[in-house]
């Protein structure tokens, strides 16, 4: 959702910014504008669509020179996404520009307030309030910094704000309340992103602001308050990944970079986690054994994909810690007034740990007194920051919007939280515990595994290319594997698709096939006999009405043969640890299928990476 880009330094502020916008572009956008100080004022554009808009916009007509400039990449909430929407806003003499990610609350009450005082608004956001409620104290003598702390002090809601006077080259000011802003620590400039990528092929210290903070950077300074002008701290800290992390490395998507970055993801999720022996060490679970003990009920929240990771863990936490694990959506979670005690853990599972929904779930369990672990894959963001624990997934920065390695680290960094709570409680014997640890160990070359023998799914994407709808069956681990696949499908190739668990079939989905529907199977390992039968029998049973069956198997299971029309061939490995392989044909072969259909894979429409609003 909205990137937001501020620079001051002795570089032209143009090309840093639009560079900024560039590396933010995957969180989703519809919109894109720029702002620069020149000259005793503002000079900037803005355009709907793509940041190519913007960029031959300014080719036309070419901006003036300046070393201090904001940029904002717009995803819609009030007001179409058009010229006039776009960011940034200017305040009623354009002397003040503002960008926006958020939602300020009280718009409507403050947009009143102003054109009451005579005030002309001419967007339909709610952000320009917050540029003619800037440039009215900056009008009245107040600098840029003063200013955004008051005018803070009055909006309500989630904002990052960033600001710039036409008059004041020297500073940029950014204000956060509950949505993304890190800045980026430089030599003689400095930056302000919705994250680091922004800034990444310039810097890689950065800083971390807390909630409700101010920051003020010029080129040889950054100065942190919070709205009340006290002076604050952030955290500063070292991105451990560099520019080539967030490049394409030959790949023509960053998706299927991030696909086949995987066994290497697995293993740094896995690095330095567990002893030779198996024993488990989460060095970041700043909860006490004892605390972990008395632990009666784990209630895992996420969205999207990190949902269906969390209704992985609840299969492996419960059989290996017999704890009961309630796993839930975080928007749903949060207004049905669940049951929380000191004894409640609360996982909340989010790759960007930005997630808006999440985050406010997490919230509203600490005002419960729960514990909260957080399992992230963002240094510096919100969520971990705000939890009492963090497993980070150290999956590498994931830019298509497409959750992949994203996915299967937090897969990952749940079989280590649950294998964990085993050991604290003695729920497992240690050489159980190893047992399961040495498989997750040889995950790497089971994952590369099924890239090397993945060339069925590229024949399969050409095959379906005109297909209206595709089904996705599973079992136990299986079944949030078949909704992750339908997900996958949803997101990148526009196509209806729907996962099942496969014992639902014949309560009313099985009405949905008919002939040549293609139908994903997976099938889980033979060593859940019974699970593994009941299966072969959903599957049969589509199959008799028309279904076109694509199964994912073992690879020597026999018994799958006869009903299959494709077979995806399968490592063996056990049940719960099935969906580390099973979930990768699916990411290919949405990723394959909306690249023959010609659809931008990395930014599919109305998506954003990082959903930082409620
Ligand atoms: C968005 C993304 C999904 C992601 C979900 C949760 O909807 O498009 O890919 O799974 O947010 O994101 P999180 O960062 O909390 O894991």
């Amino acid at each position: 959702m909205c990137g937001i880009v501020g620079y001051v330094g002795d570089k032209q502020a143009r090309d840093v910014v639009i560079e900024g916008l560039r590396r933010l572009e995957y969180r989703g956008y519809d919109s894109a504008g720029i702002a620069l100080v020149h000259d005793g004022t503002i000079a900037g554009d803005k355009r709907a669509g793509k940041l190519a808009n913007l960029e031959k916009a300014i080719a036309e007509t070419p901006l003036p020179p300046s070393t201090t400039g904001i940029g904002h990449t717009r995803w819609a909430t009030h007001g179409a996404p058009n010229d006039v929407n776009a960011h940034p806003h200017l305040g009623s003499t354009g002397r003040v520009a503002v960008v926006h990610n958020g939602i300020i609350e009280n718009f409507a009450r403050l947009r009143d307030e102003l054109e009451r005082a005579g005030h002309d608004l001419v967007s339909e956001t709610d952000t320009e309030v917050a540029a003619h409620l800037l440039e009215n104290e900056v009008l009245a003598g107040v600098d840029l910094t003063a200013a955004m702390q008051a005018v803070c002090r009055r909006l309500e809601g989630a904002f990052t704000l960033v600001a710039v006077d036409g008059q004041d080259p020297s500073r940029v000011v950014a204000a956060r309340r509950n949505s993304p802003l890190v800045v980026g620590i430089g030599e003689g400039e400095n930056f302000i992103g919705s994250d680091v990528a922004a800034f990444i092929e310039h810097t890689r210290e950065a800083l971390e602001l807390g909630q409700d903070q101010v920051v003020t950077i010029t080129r040889d300074g950054v100065e942190v308050s919070d709205f009340e002008g006290n002076a604050a701290e952030g955290r500063r800290y070292h991105v451990n990944w560099d520019l080539a992390a967030a490049e394409k490395d030959g790949y023509d998507w960053f998706m299927r970079k991030e696909i086949f970055e995987q066994p290497r993801a697995i293993g740094d999720a896995l690095l330095g986690r567990h002893d030779e022996n198996g024993l488990l060490q989460l060095d970041e679970v700043r909860i006490s054994d004892d605390e972990l003990r008395d632990i009666d009920k784990v209630i895992i929240i996420a969205c999207g994909s990190s949902y269906y990771a969390a209704m992985v863990a609840k299969y492996a936490i419960e059989h290996w810690t017999r704890i009961p694990c309630e796993v839930e959506l975080s928007h749903e979670f949060r207004y049905r007034d669940p049951i929380l005690t000191r004894n409640t853990l609360v996982v909340a599972i989010s790759q960007s740990g930005e997630t808006a929904d999440t985050l406010m779930a997490i919230r509203h369990a600490i005002t419960q007194k729960a514990r909260v672990l957080a399992i992230c894959n963002t240094n510096g963001s919100t969520i971990p920051r705000e939890s009492d624990a963090v497993i980070y997934t150290h999956a590498g920065p994931e830019i298509g919007v497409a959750s992949t390695k994203g996915f299967l680290t937090q897969l990952v960094a749940c079989y280590l939280l649950g294998l964990y709570l085993a050991q604290v409680r003695g729920t497992k014997y240690g050489d159980e515990i190893g047992a399961v640890v040495r498989e997750l160990a040889m995950m790497p070359d089971r994952v590369q595994q099924v890239l090397d023998d993945s060339g069925a799914i590229y024949a399969l994407a050409q095959r379906f290319k005109d297909a209206k709808s595709v089904l996705f069956l599973g079992r136990h681990a299986g079944f949030p594997v078949a909704l992750e696949g339908a997900l996958k499908l949803k997101e990148l190739a526009y196509i209806h698709a729907e996962g099942f668990a496969a014992g639902e079939l014949k309560h009313g989905p099985i009405a949905l096939i008919e002939e040549g529907l293609p139908v994903f199977c997976v099938v889980p390992p033979r060593g859940r006999d019974q699970l593994h039968d009941k299966m072969i029998s959903a599957i049969q049973e589509v199959r008799a009405r028309g279904a076109l069956t694509i199964v994912l198997a073992e690879s020597d299971d026999t018994e799958v043969v006869p009903y299959a029309d494709v077979l995806i061939p399968l490592p063996t490995v056990p049940t719960l640890l099935q969906p580390l392989v099973a979930t990768i044909p699916m990411q290919l072969f949405a990723c394959e299928l909306a690249t023959v259909m010609g659809h931008d894979v990395d930014q599919p429409r109305n998506l954003a990476k990082s959903v930082t609003v409620e």
